[in-house]
């Protein structure tokens, strides 16, 4: 089954890069020059998505406005034939179908994603979690996944490796390989804190394919870590009973839901920027040569 449907949930509260975040979605952000969702909706839209649903609630507005026409500016930029900044510009609206809808209480990733229960109707969504841009890789990883639903046909979640001091912090999973980057997901814990649940340090990082029987599951599943009702609880309803297929997928994840993800991200894509990567990769030799790696406190 062709998947043409991709749910982007975007209603977090995005405490921990306060206070940018006070006004500014986390997911509007910027990667050098675009914002952190429009590398989320192009990686879709390469996937072979159509359907976009971004879950929103109050205050991303900024959101809509970015995947709408922009008169003014369009018009002012072609008056003046500035035809490059015209492009980077006049197709966002036409990227794909975006529909948005409120999560009105912020109760967690899982119930956030409920809310796409309608649009989905009978189909499998693909799911891109707002704040987790993935570049690079043999292929974006969105059509990783689907391949792998293509081919054993259940539910997908995009897995990587982390550290042992992270993965309290994330999602833990338990797999079997199959082959290559293709493993099979029998069990999954959010935020393992005992040593006995850190089944393996694979974590589920930002990327999933959910078949239409995760929204009943999701209707049922109680808050869990954090006090909010999570995707991966619901989702390991889905591993024990049916079982999932993991994908480590091939491109660079980026978390851009904290401080250090976002200069990491700023540093990596810049640095392969084609208008300012060769003047920014001079200035990272000149500046790691001057010595101010070993004294930051040099630039005070
Ligand atoms: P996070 O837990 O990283 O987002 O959720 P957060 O709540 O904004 O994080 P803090 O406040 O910095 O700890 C992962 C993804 O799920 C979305 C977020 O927008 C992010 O894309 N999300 C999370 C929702 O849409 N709704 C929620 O209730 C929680």
């Amino acid at each position: 089954m062709k998947i043409t449907k991709a749910v982007i949930p975007a209603a977090g509260l995005g405490t921990r890069v306060l206070p940018a975040t006070k006004v500014m979605p986390k997911e509007m952000l910027p990667i050098v020059d675009k914002p952190a969702i429009q590398y989320i909706v192009e990686e879709a839209v390469q996937s072979g998505i159509t359907d976009i649903l971004i879950i929103t609630n109050r205050g991303k507005g900024f959101i809509e406005d970015h995947f709408d026409k922009a008169p003014v500016l369009e018009s002012i930029l072609e008056r003046d034939k500035k035809y490059d900044l015209l492009e980077s510009i006049s197709h966002l609206d036409k990227l794909a179908n975006i529909h948005y809808v409120r999560q009105i209480e912020t109760k967690g990733l899982g119930h956030a994603i409920s809310k796409a229960r309608m649009f989905a109707g009978n189909d499998p969504v693909a799911v891109l979690y707002g704040d987790d841009v993935v570049v690079g890789g043999n292929a974006p990883a969105t059509k990783e996944l689907i391949d792998a639903y293509g081919t054993y046909g259940k539910g997908v979640i995009g897995i990587k490796p982390v550290t042992r001091k992270e993965i309290v912090n994330y999602s833990c999973v338990k797999v079997d390989h199959v082959k290559d980057n293709i493993f099979r997901c029998t069990d999954m814990i959010e935020k393992p804190q005992r040593d006995e649940d850190v089944f393996s340090l694979y974590s589920i990082l930002g990327r999933c394919i959910l078949p239409p029987e995760i929204f009943d599951i999701l209707d049922r599943t109680p808050p869990g870590a954090k006090n909010e009702i999570q995707l991966t609880d619901a989702m390991r309803e889905l591993a024990i009973t049916s079982g999932m297929t993991a994908v480590e997928y091939s491109g660079t994840r980026y978390d851009i839901g904290n401080k250090f993800g976002i200069m990491k991200a700023t540093i990596e894509i810049g640095l392969n920027h084609p208008e300012i990567g060769e003047e920014f990769r001079q200035y990272l030799y000149e500046l790691t040569n001057s010595g101010i790696l070993d004294k930051p406190e040099m630039l005070k």
